[in-house]
């Protein structure tokens, strides 16, 4: 079975970080091989996993609709095409959703790729989800199940009302999630205070601001190459995982 993992929150909180940390805590743990998706239309997942950008999956739709039909199948065609935007790293492999539907009919269309998408999933013991701000790639059903919903946040009052927001709207949208959690990071200097602000999620880890993020991004390597030791924020997330997400190795 894969473990399909989203990470939500609001914009410039940490969600990219952090989708490439709970990658490595993953890999770490054993749970290999993954699929990274970039679901934020400006991708940018593929800098901190050191990988090629990866053609968004999204554009697609438009050239199927305006291409002749040929001898192969479409559904044969939109496999082939997805397994071909694939960017393919050691531990982990990279799709980007790219762009949303113009306004053509694409149901069709988009049905067969959300399946080829799923199919495609099937082959990862895990995948993590990194989104754009907000719950539009979430909302617009474009995922299956969702087992760990990470609702990444500041702990300032305006950083766990936007968690609650969130959370709301998941509920709202009635979103498959089988368990959401809140993941506390301070990605600037946001006063070291413990708490929730009484949410009622449970907290999968608390991440300090911690300049080694920013400096091993700038080195341009994977952050699955992230020594341990080496970011107390790495560290944090890497001890909360295998218990938590239910990581043991196979
Ligand atoms: N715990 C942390 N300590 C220090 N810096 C951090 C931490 N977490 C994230 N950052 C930095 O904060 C910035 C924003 O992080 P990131 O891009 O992951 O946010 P995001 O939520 O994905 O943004 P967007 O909404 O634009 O997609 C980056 O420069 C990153 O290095
Ligand atoms: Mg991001």
């Amino acid at each position: 079975m894969t473990m399909t993992i989203a990470v939500a929150g609001k914009g410039g909180v940490g969600k990219t970080t952090c989708s490439a940390l709970l990658l490595r805590a993953l890999a770490r743990s054993g749970i290999r091989p993954l699929l990274a998706v970039d679901a934020d239309p400006n991708a940018n997942l593929h800098l901190l996993l050191a990988l090629p950008r990866p053609e968004g999956l999204g554009s697609m739709r438009e050239e199927l609709l305006e291409e002749k039909r040929g001898a192969v199948p479409v559904e044969d065609r939109i496999a082939a095409e997805v397994q071909r935007r694939v960017s393919e790293g050691e531990v982990a492999d990279l799709i980007a959703m790219g762009r949303g539907e113009g306004p053509g009919c694409y149901c069709y269309v988009n049905n067969l790729l959300r399946r080829s998408i799923a199919r495609l999933e099937g082959a990862y013991r895990a995948v993590v989800l990194d989104n754009e701000a907000g719950m539009e790639h979430l909302s617009r059903r474009n995922v299956g199940g969702i087992d760990h919903l990470v609702l990444v946040g500041d702990p300032s009052p305006r950083g766990l009302s936007a968690v609650a927001a969130l959370r709301d709207l998941a509920r709202e949208l009635a979103l498959p999630v089988g368990k959401a959690w809140l993941l506390i990071n301070r990605p600037y200097a946001a006063p070291d205070r413990s708490g929730t602000g009484g949410l009622d999620l449970p907290v999968l880890a608390s991440l300090s601001n911690d300049p080694s993020i920013p400096g091993w991004e700038a080195t341009g390597r994977s952050f699955l190459d992230l020594p341990a030791g080496a970011s107390a924020a790495a560290d944090a997330i890497a001890a909360a995982v295998p218990g938590a997400l239910g990581g043991a190795p196979p």
